[in-house]
C-alpha cells in the first residue's frame, strides 16, 4: 500500500449533487472530475455545479470557482481547465475556515511538468523513493498507483509528464516501437482523462540503433524520413502524445555534433518531422565537454549552454523549446541563474529545476527548495535594459518579455514507489510546491508550504507551525553545512552523497574549486573566462569584482585569499568554520521540532522522518567537519571560536 498524499480522502457516498451543462459532455475528464467531487470525505451535501462557459479567456486551463455554505459553481471554458478548477474547490474548501470561495486562476506558463529518469528496468537514475511505478522489468506497469499519480498531478495543475529517463538506453528505445506502443496510449489516455499530456524521452540515434539508416544526421534525407515515418507510426497509435524531450550531444549522448551539424539543426530536424501531428520537440541545454582535463585553465563548464545556444537564437523552429537547467552547472544548492535566460529573444525557452534531491540531501536530508526556486525565478535578467521591466526569469520562462509560443517550468521528479512516494515525507512538499509554484510563481514558498501541511497533516496549529519552521529552515541550513559561497562540488563522485572536497577536482567533468593554501575559486570574470560577461549590465558589472558580487556566490565568480573580508567583517575562512557548525545545530533544531509532533500526526509518518532527522543528524556533522578539516588543514587558520577542528 502507499500514501495517497494529499488526496487521500475518498469515501463511498458524500451526498454530493452535481449539475451543470459540463454534464452533457460525458467524457472522460468530466467523470474523472465527479467521481472526486462525489467522493471527497471532507465535502458533505453539497451542490456543486459544473459548467463549461464560453469565457474564453479562462483559455484551455484556466477556471473560476464561487460559492459560500451549500452551493458552489465551477467553471470553465475546457474540460482540462474544469477538472483543474474541481481539485482546486477541494483544496480550497479545506483550507477556507469560512468556506467561501472566490477566485479565478490562469496557470502563468503554459508548460507545467515533471521529468522522470526512470529506466525500464525500474532502476531510477537519481532516485531516491525506491524504484519507478511506470517501469518493471522492462516493460510498462499500469495500475492503481498510476491513476493516482495522475490524479496528483491534476491537483497541482500540471499539464505534462515525461516518463523515462533522459539517458535513453536498452529498453527504452523500444518505447516508440510497435512493441510498446499500445501501452504507452494507455498512458497517454490515462494522463489526459486528468488534463496531463504524456512525452516520451528520444534517442537522438534511433534511426542508427534501427539499423535501417546508418546515419542521425539531421541533413540527411533518410535520417529526416526516417524520423516522419516514425513519428506517423507513433501518432497513428497514441494521438494524445504531447511529444518528445531530447538529451543530444550531452555526457555520452548522441546528437548533432557527431554530423558536424548544430543545436538547432538537430532539434529541428525533428520538429519538422513531429509538426504535422501537432507535437512538440523540448531540447535541452545541458551540453558540455564531460571530458575535460583538469589541468585545462581556459575552458569553463558554466559556459557551455550559453556558448552552444546563444548564437542561434531564431534559429529554432517554433515547435522547439529550449529546456534550461536553473543554474549552469547542475543543480547544486547554489548557483547562479543560467545566462542564457533573458539572452534568446527568438527562441521559445523553459526552465528545468531538481527536485530529486541529487546534490541537496537525495531525500535523506530535508531540503524545501522552493524557497530556492522563488529565488531563481525573481532574478532579474535585464533583458529590456537596466531599468526592470517585465524581465525577471518568471517573466522569461513564463514566456511574457519576448512573447515565446512555448514556454514553462520543469522539474526532475522526486518520486518512485516508496509506501510515501517521495522517500522522505517532507520532500512531497517539493513535488506540491513546484506544482504550485508552476500554475502561479507569485505565491511564495510560505504559502505553499502552509497549503501542503494543512492539506496532508491537518489543522493541528503546533503541527503547521513547526513544520513551516523546519521547510524554512531547511534550505539554508543544507546550503551552510555544503560546499561554501556558491563553489558547489564537494560532493561524492557519482553518487552525489556525502562530502568530499577533492572528490571532483581532478576529474574531467569541467568542477573545480581550486583551493590551495591562500586561495580558493576560480576567475570567471573578463580576466579569467568571461563567464561574468555573459550577462545584461548591471550584471555583468556587478558580478566583475568581488566587492560587488553578492556574496553568496563569491567563490563561483572569483579567486579569493581565505582572509578577505565579507560585509559582515567576518573573514572567508571564519564564515565557512561559522556557517559549518551552524548549519548541523540547525539540523538540532529541525529534528526536535519534529519531535514535539508525537502525538498529533500519523505514527508511521512521524517515525519515518525521525529515522532520516537521525540520519541528518549525524551526517550534517559529517559534512561540518570534513569541510572545516578540510580548510582547516589547507590553511593552518585556526578557528577564531576555538571549536574543535581535525
Ligand atoms: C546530472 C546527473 C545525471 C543526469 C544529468 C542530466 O549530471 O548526475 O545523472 O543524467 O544531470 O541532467 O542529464
Amino acid at each position: 500500500m502507499y500514501t495517497k498524499l494529499w488526496l487521500d480522502y475518498y469515501t463511498e457516498e458524500n451526498g454530493i449533487s452535481v449539475s451543470g451543462n459540463a454534464l452533457e459532455q460525458s467524457g472522460s475528464i468530466v467523470d474523472n472530475a465527479i467521481l472526486e467531487l462525489r467522493h471527497c470525505k471532507y465535502l458533505k451535501d453539497l451542490n456543486v455545479i459544473l459548467n463549461l462557459s464560453e469565457d474564453s479567456d479562462l483559455g484551455d486551463e484556466g477556471y473560476r470557482i464561487t460559492g459560500a455554505g451549500k452551493d458552489y459553481t465551477i467553471e470553465a471554458h475546457k474540460e482540462q481547465g474544469l477538472i483543474y478548477g474541481v481539485f482546486r474547490f477541494i483544496a480550497l474548501y479545506r483550507l477556507s475556515a469560512d468556506k467561501t470561495v472566490d477566485v479565478r486562476e490562469i496557470p502563468a506558463s503554459r508548460l507545467r511538468m515533471l521529468n522522470h529518469w526512470d529506466n525500464m528496468d525500474g532502476s531510477i537514475e537519481r532516485g531516491y523513493s525506491g524504484n519507478s511505478f511506470f517501469f518493471v522489468n522492462n516493460d510498462i506497469v499500469i495500475d492503481e498507483r498510476t491513476r493516482d499519480y495522475a490524479r496528483i498531478l491534476c491537483s497541482l495543475g500540471y499539464n505534462g509528464v515525461v516518463i523515462n529517463n533522459v539517458n535513453v538506453k536498452a529498453e527504452a528505445c523500444n518505447l516508440i516501437n510497435e512493441k510498446f506502443l499500445g501501452k504507452v496510449n494507455e498512458l497517454a489516455k490515462l494522463f489526459a482523462s486528468y488534463g496531463v499530456k504524456l512525452f516520451l524521452s528520444l534517442n537522438y540515434a534511433a534511426p542508427v540503433e534501427d539499423r535501417t539508416v546508418n546515419s542521425a544526421d539531421p541533413l540527411d534525407p533518410k535520417v529526416i524520413s526516417w524520423w516522419e515515418k516514425k513519428f506517423d507510426e507513433v501518432y497513428a497509435k497514441v494521438p494524445e502524445l504531447g511529444g518528445f524531450l531530447v538529451k543530444a550531444d550531452s555526457e555520452g549522448r548522441p546528437g548533432p555534433f557527431t554530423y558536424g551539424r548544430n543545436q538547432a539543426e538537430g532539434a529541428n530536424m525533428l520538429a519538422g518531422a513531429i509538426s504535422k501531428h501537432g507535437g512538440i520537440i523540448i531540447w535541452r541545454c545541458f551540453v558540455y565537454n564531460c571530458q575535460q582535463d583538469w589541468r585545462d585553465l581556459k575552458t569553463d563548464r558554466a559556459r557551455s549552454a550559453y556558448d552552444y545556444f546563444h548564437n542561434l537564437d531564431g534559429e529554432f523552429a517554433d515547435n522547439v523549446i529550449l529546456q534550461i537547467k536553473n543554474g549552469p552547472m547542475d543543480f547544486q544548492v547554489r548557483e547562479p541563474v543560467t545566462p542564457l535566460f533573458g539572452k534568446m529573444p527568438k527562441t521559445n525557452q523553459m526552465i528545468e529545476f531538481q527536485i530529486a534531491q541529487e546534490y541537496t540531501g537525495q531525500q535523506r536530508h530535508v531540503c524545501y527548495l522552493i524557497p530556492w526556486f522563488k529565488e531563481v525565478l525573481s532574478f532579474e535578467t535585464y533583458a529590456k535594459g537596466e531599468k526592470p521591466d517585465g524581465s525577471t526569469v518568471k517573466d522569461v520562462v513564463t514566456g511574457q518579455t519576448f512573447g515565446y509560443k512555448y514556454s514553462g517550468m520543469c522539474a526532475v521528479t522526486n518520486t518512485g514507489n516508496d509506501e510515501n512516494w517521495t522517500g522522505h515525507d517532507l520532500a512531497a512538499a517539493n513535488l506540491y510546491g513546484f506544482g504550485r509554484l508552476s500554475f502561479n510563481p507569485e505565491l511564495t514558498a510560505e504559502e505553499i508550504a502552509e497549503e501542503w501541511i494543512k492539506l496532508t497533516f491537518g489543522d493541528d496549529d503546533l503541527v503547521l507551525s513547526n513544520i513551516r519552521k523546519i521547510l524554512m529552515m531547511s534550505w539554508p541550513a543544507y546550503e551552510k553545512y555544503n560546499a561554501p559561497l556558491g563553489i558547489g562540488w564537494m560532493v561524492n563522485p557519482n553518487y552525489h552523497y556525502g562530502p568530499n572536497p577533492d572528490g571532483y577536482e581532478y576529474d574531467r567533468w569541467g568542477t573545480y574549486h581550486k583551493a590551495t593554501a591562500k586561495t580558493i575559486g576560480l576567475e570567471r570574470n573578463s580576466d579569467g573566462t568571461g563567464y561574468s560577461t555573459l550577462y545584461n549590465e548591471p550584471w555583468a558589472s556587478l558580478y566583475e569584482k568581488p566587492e560587488t558580487t553578492p556574496e553568496e556566490l563569491l567563490l563561483f565568480f572569483h579567486k579569493m585569499p581565505y582572509d578577505y573580508k565579507l560585509k559582515t567583517g567576518e573573514t572567508i575562512i571564519q564564515h565557512i568554520y561559522d556557517t559549518h557548525f551552524e548549519g548541523a545545530e540547525d539540523v538540532e533544531v529541525m529534528a526536535s521540532l519534529w519531535r514535539e509532533l508525537e502525538g498529533r500526526i500519523d505514527t508511521s509518518a512521524l517515525e519515518r522522518v525521525n529515522a532520516r532527522f537521525e540520519h541528518q543528524l549525524s551526517h550534517s556533522k559529517e559534512w561540518r567537519d570534513v569541510i572545516n578539516s578540510y580548510f582547516y588543514r589547507k590553511t593552518l587558520i585556526e578557528d577564531e571560536k576555538g571549536r574543535e577542528l581535525y
